[in-house]
């Protein structure tokens, strides 16, 4: 088999990766260890920014987006006794959609599977080699078992956290790794129960924080701190409800509860992989970073980056000119370490440690985000997606 790029993951990266290319008249192959249906049911953070929105309409997959998809046009940001509305459009003039990544997904590999590049599921043992070539290839195991080998001229590393080619990457340059674990996870929900909430509720408070989502105006996304040694056995439905109204109190209004349809732990952490390069081997979204989930930047880093990976390549395949790959991870490791000090600097506002100068300073940042527009402003910017620059 030979492909000009073979795309190893199928998430959103990979997907959206392959699409953009075949757009520039570039072909690819994307190679993926899991089945279509795990793929597809896997549930993610749920709020794009409006350059992730752009981008999937432009490369055609944003019609049940539009359709289906909700525009936000703020955040409630709260803490004991107040909930303060930030207003996007007039802070910074954009506003975000809330469309669950497990949608965007499913509407990704519809679109490859309906005549789009060859999208392989299933397949195993995948090795990228000779990447510092300019002939890589990627050996793999297809799903029926068959040794392959697939010739290319660039491979991306698509495969998320846990994927093969970041320690390929790693073992052949000169790289760094910056790694931080927060002392706390967020236990996450899905229910069957309309939203009480126009916006997203993003809460302080002192027995920890709490986050109101949705993914349509019938099902909420909710989410409480907890602490990152604790089972989801301990959590009752009742215990879980309680907790978030507490968390999310406010006179005269509550949480609306319904049937809990999925429930799970989920660890926080920052990482951060450089270069995102090593010859003709290129790193995009989770295989290279990962932010915690305050902010929701995971999702659309990735789109960001294979934005700027896409640009790149057409310019090396079409046009024969290294300009820039060559520029491509500086260019997505600036943006990576906006986005990680951003994701970080919630994070690090919105859950409590136990200690209460932490917590002073806490509420102290919030007011002043609550009551100084240029502060509010500076979080609407980084909400919402900064630009993207090449
Ligand atoms: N071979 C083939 N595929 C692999 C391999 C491998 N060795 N290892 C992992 N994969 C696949 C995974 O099964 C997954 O489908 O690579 C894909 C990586 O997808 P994601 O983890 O979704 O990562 P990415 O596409 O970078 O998406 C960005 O945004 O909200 C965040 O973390 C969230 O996944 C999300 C991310
Ligand atoms: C979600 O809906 O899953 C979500 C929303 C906002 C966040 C994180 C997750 O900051």
């Amino acid at each position: 088999m030979r492909t000009q790029v073979g795309i190893i993951g199928a998430g959103p990266a990979g997907l959206l990766l392959s699409r953009l290319l075949a757009q520039r008249g570039i072909d690819s192959v994307v190679l993926e260890n899991r089945s279509r249906s795990y793929v597809e049911a896997r549930i993610r953070a749920g709020i794009l920014e409006q350059h992730t929105v752009d981008t999937l309409t432009e490369a055609g997959v944003g019609h049940r987006l539009r359709r289906e998809g909700m525009e936000h046009r703020g955040i409630h940001l709260q803490y004991p006794g107040t909930r303060h509305t930030l207003d996007f459009p007039e802070l910074c003039g954009r506003t975000v959609w809330v469309y669950g990544q497990t949608e965007v997904t499913k509407d990704l590999i519809k679109a490859q599977l309906d005549g789009g590049p060859p999208l392989l599921f299933e397949v195993s043992d995948v090795t990228p080699e000779d990447v510092d070539g300019d002939s890589p290839r990627i050996r793999f195991t297809d799903a029926e078992g068959n040794p392959q080998v697939l010739d290319c001229d660039v491979v991306a590393g698509t495969d998320g956290f846990h994927g093969v080619s970041r320690p390929v990457v790693t073992a052949g340059t000169a790289g760094q790794l910056w790694e931080r674990t927060y002392p706390y996870a967020w236990l996450g929900i899905l229910a069957d129960a309309a939203p009480s909430t126009d916006e997203l509720i993003y809460a302080w408070h002192p027995e920890g924080f709490a986050l109101y989502s949705m993914r349509s105006p019938s099902v909420s996304r909710l989410y409480l701190q907890v602490d990152p040694t604790d089972s989801i056995d301990n959590w009752s439905d009742d215990r879980i409800w309680e907790n978030l109204s507490r968390r999310l109190d406010l006179d005269g209004w509550s949480v609306n509860t319904g049937p809990v349809t999925e429930k799970s732990i989920l660890p926080m952490r920052s990482f951060v992989s450089a270069p995102m390069r090593r010859g003709r081997l290129f790193l995009a979204g989770d295989a290279a970073h990962i932010v915690p989930p305050t902010g929701a930047k995971g999702l659309n880093l990735a789109v960001a980056d294979v934005t700027l990976l896409a640009a790149a390549l057409d310019r090396l395949l079409n046009e024969r000119r290294s300009d820039l790959v060559d520029a491509y991870s500086d260019s997505a490791l600036r943006r990576v370490w906006r986005c990680t000090h951003f994701s970080w600097w919630m994070t690090s506002m919105l859950h409590t440690s136990g200690d209460d100068f932490d917590a002073q300073l806490q509420l102290s940042q919030l007011r002043r985000v609550c009551g100084s527009e240029a502060a509010a402003r500076e979080l609407a910017e980084n909400y919402t997606g900064l630009p993207i620059e090449g």
